[in-house]
């Protein structure tokens, strides 16, 4: 379930409720200006089943994607560095481990071991200048 969201990147961020009508369904991630169109992600833990799983959330063609931080190929984490998931181009996202390429606007494979898989998805949306998590 995305409801606790913990973030874990480089720096300390605050978490709040999401907006007004939406309320206890969705948690803020960040601001909108924190996300650079292709440039760095930002990583933060949800607790599914119990887990606290790794995820990530990017800006691509204007619009904010968020997928769990796990390769299609092997279970690792897609990023170099924290937050560096697109490649050089800021084109595609890039897994470290054997070079993967994903879309980011659908988390699909486009090139390497990640064959016919695509990343899981997370539902996020901008309101107000945040960027926030739905639950599942
Ligand atoms: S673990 Fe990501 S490409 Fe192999």
């Amino acid at each position: 379930m995305a409801g606790k969201v913990r973030l874990n990147t480089v720096r300390d961020r605050h978490c709040d409720p999401g907006p007004p009508g939406v309320g206890n369904d969705a948690r803020a991630i960040c601001a909108s200006g924190d996300l650079a169109d292709g440039g760095d992600g930002i990583r933060f833990d949800i607790e599914r089943k119990g887990e606290t799983v790794p995820a990530f959330i990017v800006r691509h063609g204007g619009k904010v994607y968020a997928y769990l931080n796990r390769c299609a190929h092997i279970a690792m984490e897609l990023d170099w560095k924290p937050g560096k998931f697109f490649d050089a181009e800021g084109e595609y996202l890039i897994c470290s481990t054997h070079g993967a390429l994903y879309a980011p606007e659908s988390g699909a494979c486009r090139g390497g071991p990640c064959r016919g898989a695509a990343l899981s998805r997370l539902d996020v949306y901008e309101a107000d200048g945040k960027v926030y998590l739905m639950k599942d």
